[in-house]
Parts: C-alpha cells; structure tokens; sequence
C-alpha cells in the first residue's frame, strides 16, 4: 500500500479511530438514543445489543461470549426471547480489526451502566449483566496496545480499516432491524 509520511506516524490505533470516527458517532447516537429509565427502552437497548452478538456468536473468544451470555441472561430476566442472528456472511476467523470495534464498545459500558443506576436501579440489579460484564477492559487494554505498537499492520491497514467497519455496521443493522420488531415489554 501506498503511504504518505504523515500516515506511518501514526500508529494502527489512531488510523482505526479515525477511519470509524463516523461509524461509531452513528451507532453511539442510536444505541444512545435508547431509555434507559424504563424497561421498554432499556429492552430494545438490550434485544439490539443481543441481535449483533448472536449473529458474531459462531465466532466470539471466550471474553466476548461471556458477555453475549450476560446478555442471554438480561433478555430472560425481561421475559425477552432471545432475537435470530441478522442474515451475514461472517469472516472465517475474527481479525483485529474486528476485534477492535468488540473490545471498544466495553469502553461506552462504565458510563451506560451509571445512567441506568441512576435512572433506575431496579433495572440495573435485574438485567444489568451484560453491561457489569462489557465494563471489565483489560482485553481492550492489551489490544490497544497492540495496535498502537504494531509496525506490520501497515500493509494491511485497509483490510483491517473494513473489518472494523464491518463489525459497525452489523450493529447498526441489529438496531435497525431491533427498531422495526415488535417489543413485547409491557
Ligand atoms: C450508547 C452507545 C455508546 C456510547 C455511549 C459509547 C461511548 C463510548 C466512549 C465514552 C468511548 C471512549 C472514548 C474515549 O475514551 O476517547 C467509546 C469508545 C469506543 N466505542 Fe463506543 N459507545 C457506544 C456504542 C458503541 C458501539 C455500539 C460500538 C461498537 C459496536 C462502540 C465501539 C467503540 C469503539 C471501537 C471505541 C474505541 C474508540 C477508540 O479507538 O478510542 N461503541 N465509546
């Protein structure tokens, strides 16, 4: 791949950052857009959340599959059935790129979590697994830094840059699809 100077200064992390700057501002703005102050909201917050996972699930590590299970366990808690997997053609194998956007989205957890203590405890000790188990970061940690120090990524940035947004984009699918489904919270 053809590089300017000003793009092998910065290291993977920055290049993904800003290459799915767009894609996270539209997931964040509809995921955000949830309420979590009551359980309609806080339940299509969860069913889209659960739609992206169970599709990613043939393939999740074992991190990620403890969290699509706390999510499992949110939805059943709520009397929610567990949604179908959206129709994809997944990678063989999970890349970092991909990986990215998973172990990323733990980083919106802490702060969702404070919300929905706040706005309603009850929920949070009921159905709040998922977003107690999305808030532990170490495996971001150790994959930032992976990528902030990987020097060979280069010539497959672009590849990586589209597995990243592929993994948004499911997500924004899941809401979009969760969005037009029929909610059985009363
Ligand atoms: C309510 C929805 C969301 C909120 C409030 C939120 C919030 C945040 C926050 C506060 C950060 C940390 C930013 C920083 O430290 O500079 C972050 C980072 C990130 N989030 Fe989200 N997020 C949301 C949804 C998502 C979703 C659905 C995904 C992907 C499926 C996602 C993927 C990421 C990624 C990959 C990063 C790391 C960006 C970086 O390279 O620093 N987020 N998010």
């Amino acid at each position: 791949m053809d590089l300017s100077e000003a793009e092998t200064e910065i290291s993977l992390r920055e290049r993904l950052r800003r290459k799915t700057a767009a894609a996270h501002e539209r997931v964040d703005g509809l995921f955000g857009s949830a309420d979590l102050s009551d359980e309609h909201g806080y339940g299509r917050f969860l069913l889209a959340q659960a739609r992206a996972w169970e599709s990613l699930r043939p393939r999740l590590d074992a991190g990620s599959i403890a969290r699509a299970d706390a999510l499992r366990a949110d939805l059943a808690a709520l009397g929610l059935d567990r949604p179908r997997p959206l129709a994809t053609s997944l990678p063989a194998k999970l890349s970092i790129g991909h990986l990215y956007v998973l172990e990323g989205s733990r980083l919106g957890s802490t702060l969702l979590l404070r919300d929905l203590a706040a706005a309603s405890p009850s929920l949070a000790r009921r159905a709040g697994a998922y977003l107690t188990e999305s808030a532990r970061i170490d495996a971001w940690r150790q994959l930032s830094t992976r990528l902030q120090m990987d020097q060979n990524g280069y010539d497959r940035a672009d590849e990586i840059i589209d597995d990243a947004l592929f993994v948004f984009a499911l997500f924004e699918r899941a809401w979009q699809a969760t969005d037009s489904a029929h909610l059985k919270v009363s």
